[in-house]
């Protein structure tokens, strides 16, 4: 059965690459065109869902809309998003046919998953198999499971071929095949007391799992458990869809469905504050949770800093000075528009399936007094080595250079937890600094008796004393475990919180929109390394401002319209969603000089289509505006 464009039907091995090419080009494939189901809307009207069913529900969701003075409904469209990585999917396998053994070197973030996914399609047990990660050209969630297709497919091959076989695709066969960010659509109906608290938020989640449930359910849970972002909600009913198309499997990527159910709150936000007629600032801050407070998933908060963060952003940015200047300036210019918008975020560190929160750990140190570490986790350019190399350094107290890291491999750690969540550096830290400390205790008699010595020395006495000088090291994250039937016990071992603040200006006839200032701030602890966090904070910042600006996915080929395609670290890249909010504040300026004062509700991205399309002035009336639902895709037929 074949489910979706860009499937795969077949394997073609060739000596080389071009040869494999052109004889790809030489199958002919009929299509028929068969009844299917592309977009969320799609899905809904025909009853297409993967059967899971996940509802989060605190308080009395009908008393508290019952009670509210006000109650407003509406709906948030979210787009996909492409992950665009560097590196393409690829693979090579090397069967050794001694012992019916493969290795397998992936461009993947889940080493063990692959391994034991190829053993299973091969027949054979996984201690026949070993998969190695050296480093990937970028992942963002989309080497986290749809890499393994691929290797199955090569494995298949060299088993029967009994030779080596390499691929990495091409960029169009990686977009075609893999999957993307899943779009979402929010259905919400939230209660609101007079003075401008929240009562009661009734939200029901659909999210585009594509033909197969792949991590879908992961992304759905965890859009669902950050649909609160930083607001507390005494009565809260989340029920949650997971939506079956024929589309390519839609997968993890960079926030895991967080920023997506995040993205619903902070619209839901702003449209309530303009049909209220008060300041979204002020309604922001009046609803943000305090220290101790209950989320809907009944997690206390504790070290929250979410308001202070806030503040701090609000004052750093002269926020109120320059709310005055854009607005001066919005009354002289007709054809620009500033917006300015402060956005707050938390984002869950853990992952939502239980056993996945380990991390396991093994440390040589020869007898030259050089130390080799491995761990479970990948590196993808995300600085994890380094960290790690910088805790096995600082537990053993040797200088950096006398630490070495090869590569991933399932043979070095077993049972290795994919590269995600953002709880890499945690969890594999802490099993990287327990087998160092192993070793330090072993070590710590030689360098009792002989202080003056150098660590080589050191080691060298110990093993001629016979000592072991290996040492694996295991973690796994305390104090949680979260029942979603009862809706208890904890779902997350710490949140990362962060704010900014953005000014955009707009240019009401195209459309297109710059970014003139952004303060950011995040709360990441004591950092392991400023440089590499840095780096992390602006990546996830501008991939996030990507996802909810330029960067559009589209399903509809449809001769008569006009597309305008673009195909172009986790807890920061929401914070990209207040470039979509600065926006959306620029556009209510255009709308209300054209006196317009009606509520947008804009969905993301924010191509200039859409900017365009939603200053709704007398240009945009004389148009036709075609709109297809789902997936936040637009057709413009002038
Ligand atoms: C979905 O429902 C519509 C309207 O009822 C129908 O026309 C269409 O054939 C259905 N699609 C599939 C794939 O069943
Ligand atoms: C929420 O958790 C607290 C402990 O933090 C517990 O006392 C309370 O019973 C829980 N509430 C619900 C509704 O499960
Ligand atoms: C507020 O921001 C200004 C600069 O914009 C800074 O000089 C001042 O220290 C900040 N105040 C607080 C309390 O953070
Ligand atoms: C690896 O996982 C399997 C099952 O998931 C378990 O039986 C085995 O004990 C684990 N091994 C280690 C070293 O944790």
């Amino acid at each position: 059965m074949h489910y979706y464009t860009g499937q795969i039907i077949g394997l073609i091995v060739a000596e080389t690459q071009a040869i494999a090419q052109e004889a790809v080009g030489l199958v002919k494939v009929h299509y028929s065109e068969l009844p299917h189901i592309l977009s969320i809307e799609e899905a809904i009207e025909n009853n297409s869902y993967f059967p899971v069913n996940r509802r989060i529900v605190k308080g009395d969701i009908e008393k508290g809309l019952e009670e509210a003075d006000f109650v407003f409904e509406g709906e948030t469209r979210i787009g996909g998003q492409e992950h665009f990585y560097l590196e393409t999917q690829a693979t090579l396998i090397i069967p050794k046919l001694e012992d019916k053994e493969f290795e397998i070197h992936s461009s993947t973030q889940n080493p063990t998953e692959t391994q034991i996914t190829v053993a299973s399609v091969l027949g054979i047990d996984a201690n026949r198999i070993v998969c190695r990660v050296k480093r990937l050209g970028g992942g963002f969630g989309g080497k986290e499971t749809r890499s393994i297709p691929l290797s199955l497919a090569l494995a298949v091959g060299a088993w029967h071929l009994k030779k080596p076989i390499r691929c990495m695709l091409d960029r169009d066969e990686d977009i075609i095949i893999s999957g993307q960010r899943h779009p979402f659509l929010g259905r919400w109906k939230v209660g609101v007391t007079k003075d401008g608290k929240l009562l009661a938020m009734d939200v029901q989640i659909y999210n585009n799992g594509g033909w197969s449930a792949d991590l879908s359910v992961a992304v759905l849970e965890r859009s669902m458990t950050h649909v609160d972002n930083c607001y507390y909600v005494p009565n809260v009913r989340i029920i949650g869809h997971l939506c079956k198309t024929n589309i390519h499997s839609n997968t993890a990527f960079r926030g895991f469905g967080g920023p997506q159910g995040m993205m619903i709150t902070e619209n839901i936000m702003c449209e309530i504050a303009d049909s209220m007629g008060i300041d979204v600032n002020d309604f922001r801050e009046k609803n943000l949770y305090v220290e101790g407070q209950q989320t809907h998933f009944n997690q206390t908060l504790k070290d929250w800093h979410v308001p202070l963060i806030y503040r701090q952003v609000k004052n750093d940015s002269e926020f109120e000075k320059r709310r005055e200047e854009i607005d001066k300036f919005n009354s002289e210019h007709k054809w620009r528009k500033r917006g300015l918008a402060l956005i707050p975020t938390k984002f869950g560190i853990s992952f939502t399936a239980l056993h996945l929160n380990q991390a396991g750990a093994l440390v040589h140190i020869y007898h030259d007094g050089s130390v080799l570490i491995s761990h479970g986790g990948v590196e993808m350019g995300q600085g994890l080595h380094t960290k790690m190399l910088q805790i096995a350094a600082e537990t053993l107290d040797v200088p950096l250079e006398t630490v070495h890291l090869m590569e991933t491999a399932t043979n070095l750690v077993g049972n290795t937890s994919a590269t995600a969540a953002s709880v890499s550096s945690d969890i594999n830290g802490y099993a990287v600094s327990n087998a160092c400390k192993t070793l330090a205790e072993r070590l710590k008699p030689y360098r009792e008796k002989m202080p003056d010595k150098s660590f080589k020395e050191i080691v060298h006495a110990a093993y001629f004393d016979r000592v072991n000088l290996s040492a694996n090291g295991f973690y796994k994250t305390p104090d949680i475990g979260y029942n979603w039937d009862k809706n208890e016990g904890q779902m997350f071992f710490y949140f990362t919180m962060g704010a900014a603040c953005t000014e955009v200006e707009i240019d009401v006839l195209t459309g297109d929109h710059t970014i003139l200032r952004t303060d950011l701030c995040m709360d990441i602890g004591r950092s392991i390394n400023y440089a590499i966090d840095v780096g992390q904070i602006e990546g996830a910042f501008v991939q996030g401002v990507g996802w909810c600006t330029i960067e559009e996915t589209l399903h509809f080929p449809n001769g008569h319209t006009i597309h305008s395609s673009k195909g172009v670290g986790e807890p920061p890249l929401f914070l990209g969603s207040s470039v979509f909010f600065a926006i959306r504040d620029a556009i209510k300026s255009a709308r209300q000089s054209n006196n317009n004062g009606a509520t947008v509700a804009l969905s993301s991205p924010a191509t200039p289509e859409i900017i365009r399309l939603a200053c709704d002035d007398e240009i945009v009336k004389n148009c036709k505006v075609e709109r297809k639902d789902g997936e936040s895709a637009w057709a413009l037929r002038v």
